[in-house]
């Protein structure tokens, strides 16, 4: 277990989780990492911490350095338990340590973990605190994506800690972008703001051009999962384009089935588009991952969803697909939806109900009593098509 060095006396002290597949329904294929770095200065100081059953491999990077029980500062960028689980493990060993977080992230340690005893100083957006021959300075990230959440900013270094922003969901041992290779690194940081992030939209644009207003000078970004970007400039530009919700010449086509009379019109309807040269994806609900069709509806521009009618509603694996993209609030769609009925299309209703609340452009909807004829199929087509165009 050894630390990486990422600028002078500054280290990657982190863990690897190789084998976890769930982040909190988010699938991991290639595991993830909890990013904690260390800054040796004056003040020792350790900036976020790792989940707790991976405190000892943090520990035993932090040991090739320096004796963990001469930890001035433990930073506390965000209190989600992926980070903040192995605090009180960390503050029985640093016993004299003082944890630097905000107010709310205050509140919340003590909440999640019996901090009786412990030193914690709160410090708010704008602050700054010196360790010795550098300089910290806090940048308040409220609601991105918690409220607890910030930023930290090493001066001297032009090193942004940014915590989960900027992040991605992938297990490497390589630890920088360009040893990853920059454009995939992009693509897990895709997957992972599109399951994470996508919903805060107008904040990250708020906040992308506060930043650039402070004119902070940024060499390198250090998240808190994933690789380090030394390259910040192509990862603050993918953000903008996402939170811009820049679409791709893409329709997504989603949908479920009972007796293949949907999936039918799915087919049609991703030939339709096909044939006016968008890129076609189609996801079936219960056999794809929703981390992935998220991801694709992201920077599509059309998505077609569809399902057929159970019980009166809407086919449930499509209902809690639906809840899910509802809670992500992607934006600027042209949508459709369609689904076969038996005695009444209310599962196709249901889904277009939805997508007016996510204020999509919707076509007309298109139902088909029990299995597609050739003219129905010709009229999916045609809807693809109109997709696309
Ligand atoms: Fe990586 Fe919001 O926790």
């Amino acid at each position: 277990m050894k630390p990486v060095g990422i600028k002078d006396n500054v280290f990657w002290v982190g863990a690897i989780d190789w084998n976890e597949r769930d982040f909190h329904n988010f699938l991991t294929r290639r595991g993830l990492t909890y990013n904690s770095y260390l800054i040796v200065d004056e003040k020792v100081t350790l900036v976020d911490t790792v989940k707790h059953k991976f405190v000892k491999e943090s520990l035993d990077r932090i040991k090739k350095i320096v004796d963990p029980s001469q930890i001035d500062y433990i930073v506390m960028n965000h209190i989600e338990p992926d980070h903040s689980s192995g605090l009180p493990d960390m503050m029985r060993i640093a016993e004299n340590a003082t944890v630097v977080c905000s107010q709310r992230a205050k509140d919340g340690i003590c909440k999640y973990y019996d901090c009786d005893g412990w030193n914690i100083k709160v410090v708010k957006g704008g602050d700054e605190l010196k360790i010795g021959t550098r300089t910290l300075m806090f940048i308040d990230m409220t609601m991105l994506h918690w409220p607890d959440s910030m930023a930290t900013y090493l001066k001297e270094d032009k090193l942004l800690f940014s915590n989960d922003a900027f992040g991605q969901h992938v297990a490497s041992e390589e630890r920088f972008d360009e040893e990853l290779g920059v454009e995939e690194t992009i693509n897990w940081a895709k997957l992972y703001y599109a399951n994470i992030l996508m919903p805060l939209a107008g904040l990250i644009k708020k906040k992308l051009s506060e930043v650039q207003n402070l004119g902070l000078e940024i060499e390198m970004i250090a998240p808190s999962h994933g690789v380090i970007w030394k390259n910040p400039g192509k990862i603050i530009e993918a953000y903008s384009r996402w939170a811009n919700f820049e679409s791709e010449n893409k329709v997504v086509v989603v949908f479920d089935t009972m007796w293949h009379s949907t999936e039918r019109l799915a087919e049609a309807i991703a030939e339709g588009a096909g044939s006016e040269g968008a890129e076609v994806r189609v996801f079936h609900v219960r056999k794809d991952s929703w981390t992935d069709i998220v991801t694709e509806i992201l920077d599509a521009k059309s998505v077609a969803i569809g399902a057929p009618t159970i019980h009166n509603g809407l086919f449930p694996p499509v209902a809690g697909f639906l809840t899910y993209l509802k809670g992500l609030k992607p934006q600027n769609k042209k949508a459709l939806t369609f689904g076969s009925y038996g005695w009444n299309g209310n599962g196709v209703k249901e889904i277009q109900k939805v997508l007016e609340e996510l204020k999509f452009e919707t076509l007309e909807p298109l139902m088909v009593k029990f299995k597609p004829s050739e003219e129905e199929l010709q009229r999916a087509f045609d809807l693809g098509a109109e997709l696309a165009r």
